[in-house]
């Protein structure tokens, strides 16, 4: 519980674990740089339904720095857009920043402006070109560094340079210098304990290999959809079949793939590269792409779904963002809008416990929560009152005088009057700890736009002990995972909302387990109604 968000490289079992578990990435390329902003989300969205868990991007560099230090990261270059629309969508992000990156792209993302030294050799220690490199590093690693997955960003591996295995220089030096840079300011929290460096060797050991070489048995980083163009030859095609199959027999394997490209987009301007000997890239990119350079779906596109379906069987199924909340009230009983702390002794459960331990001083003011559990439906006890409905006793001592009233919970929720979301009030309680009831709050987003959002899901509440939990005032109902053997409350569709933020309030009745790290909420479509629990209760049926 409440581990922070890791991704590493397990050589000894060969695999990526995201958070621990084994993880195989089944991801597409897209270039922001190829499509107009407006295209970004519709193209994200059709990529995330068609079952990829993941994205791969270049970032060419003289895209960004048009001019020396004259950097530009709005519009069509807003990558930071970019980045956080893919993690909305719920894609993880395979960045590859160059400072070169191919990709038919003009001289390979490198700003025509390094050629003002003439003897420059560029992708090497060559000293103006390292000055170049370092300044624009020193720009846009930092601005890349909150969306690494370890800070809770989508973005899983960094490459460093692209294919430098096959460039005359092989500048060993250089490689090295790309490494340390790529670690020191972006990426030495970036991918869990301990390891960040062997991740970014392995990401560059793939790098090194041929175009559509399955480096080792588990990662294709470039699996080809399509092929390039230049101008006065053939358009490439590729057969959906072919993909198809190949893709299949990769997925099986357990191996990860990034399907080059899943949508070509287009070399607007005069952004296109070339070959030598000389033969320039149209304007197109199409790239016989899954989906086409206008965005539109293609045979390809479906035979790749139903591959991908075959290994991932959740995907129809819309993954919402796991939420964070952040307390936000306190109960008060008697008065609602006091923050003031009140020290939480014990619980008293019908039939179960009757009487606690308590420990304070004289004349202290005791409250109690009466919580509904459930009114009795079978039998000669159907008259089942709640409240504080028999003597309570301190000691030998009857108490009296109590002012009693219920509270209309559901109300307030909806109607928002529990105060402010942000920031958490409190920090929240201990583990071990028993706390007073508390509200908690937060929100997620869901985008619109596609003909099958919003869906039914299930929501998981692993770092929480019982409670109830509203979303969008809807009072879903109670969770009590510590008792089980319910873990999972269902989620209507019905509820949900794309024209606005989802609003999520959890009334935790005795402290929340997250202890020092957020509290989140956690969406599934995997309902869990079994898990194991004791318990002495002898059934009968209506
Ligand atoms: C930055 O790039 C955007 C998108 O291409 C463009 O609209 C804008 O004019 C550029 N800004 C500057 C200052 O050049
Ligand atoms: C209360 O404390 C006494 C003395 O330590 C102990 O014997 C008793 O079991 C405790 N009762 C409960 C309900 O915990
Ligand atoms: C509750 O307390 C009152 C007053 O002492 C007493 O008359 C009554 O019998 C008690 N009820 C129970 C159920 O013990
Ligand atoms: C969530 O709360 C915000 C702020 O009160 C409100 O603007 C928004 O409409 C709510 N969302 C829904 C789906 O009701
Ligand atoms: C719960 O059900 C799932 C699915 O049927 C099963 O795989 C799992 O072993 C069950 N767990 C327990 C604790 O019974």
């Amino acid at each position: 519980l409440g581990e922070s968000p890791s991704f590493t490289v397990d050589y000894q079992h060969d695999c990526f674990r995201k958070d621990g578990e084994k993880f195989q990435y089944i991801s597409g390329s897209i270039h922001y740089n190829r499509i107009p902003r407006v295209y970004w989300k519709d193209r994200l969205l059709k990529m995330y339904m068609a079952g990829l868990n993941a994205i791969q991007t270049y970032i060419p560099w003289n895209y960004h720095e048009a001019l020396p230090g004259l950097y530009n990261f709005s519009g069509d270059r807003d990558l930071e857009h970019f980045l956080k629309l893919a993690q909305d969508i719920g894609l993880l992000v395979i960045l590859r920043p160059g400072p070169y990156i191919c990709a038919e792209w003009d001289m390979g993302g490198l700003p025509a402006w390094l050629l003002k030294k003439k003897d420059i050799v560029l992708r090497s220690t060559d000293s103006d070109y390292i000055a170049a490199v370092d300044k624009w590093m020193g720009k846009l690693l930092p601005m890349i560094k909150p969306y690494l997955y370890q800070n809770g960003g989508p973005i899983i591996t960094v490459q460093v340079e692209n294919e430098y295995g096959s460039y005359f220089a092989c500048d060993y030096n250089y490689m090295r210098h790309l490494s340390k840079l790529t670690e020191t300011s972006s990426t030495s929290r970036a991918f869990g304990k301990g390891r960040p460096h062997n991740v970014l060797t392995a990401w560059y050991v793939f790098s090194l290999g041929a175009h559509g070489a399955v480096f080792n048995s588990q990662v294709n980083s470039e699996f080809y959809t399509g092929w390039l163009d230049h101008w006065g030859s053939h358009h490439s095609v590729v057969s959906p079949t072919q993909v198809a199959k190949v893709l299949s027999e990769m997925l099986l394997m357990g191996a990860n793939v990034n399907l080059y490209m899943f949508i070509g987009g287009t070399n607007f301007g005069y952004w296109n590269g070339a070959n030598m000997p000389y033969a320039a890239q149209p304007t197109s990119y199409d790239y016989d792409a899954p989906l086409t350079e206008a965005g539109d779906l293609t045979e390809k596109y479906f035979a790749i779904r139903e591959v991908i379906k075959m290994v991932r069987t959740s995907v129809s199924f819309y993954f919402y963002k796991n939420v964070i909340i952040s307390a936000i009230i306190w109960i008060f009983f008697t008065d609602f809008f006091l923050f003031l702390l009140k020290l939480a002794v014990g619980i008293l459960e019908r039939d179960k416990v009757l009487s606690i331990n308590v420990t304070g001083k004289a004349r202290s003011q005791v409250d109690i929560l009466v919580e509904n559990m459930g009114r009795v439906n079978y039998g000669k006890q159907i008259n089942d009152f709640k409240g504080l409905v028999s003597n309570l006793t301190l000691g030998a001592d009857l108490l009296t005088d109590w002012t009693m009233y219920s509270l209309s919970i559901d109300e307030a929720v909806m109607k928002g009057l529990l105060g402010e979301k942000e920031p958490a009030l409190f920090d929240p309680p201990q583990p071990a700890d028993l706390s007073p009831p508390a509200f908690y709050g937060g929100s997620f987003v869901i985008p619109d736009g596609i003909p099958d959002l919003p869906q039914d899901t299930y929501i998981k509440l692993s770092s929480w002990r019982k409670g109830q939990i509203w979303i969008n005032g809807f009072n879903v109902g109670r969770y009590w995972p510590t008792r089980g053997p319910q873990m999972t409350l269902f989620v209507p569709a019905n509820i949900l909302s794309t024209a606005a933020p989802n609003n999520v309030t959890v009334l935790e009745l005795e402290g929340a387990l997250c202890g020092s790290k957020a509290c989140t909420v956690e969406f599934t479509n995997t309902p869990i109604l079994n898990a194991t629990v004791q318990s002495d209760y002898k059934q009968h049926s209506c």
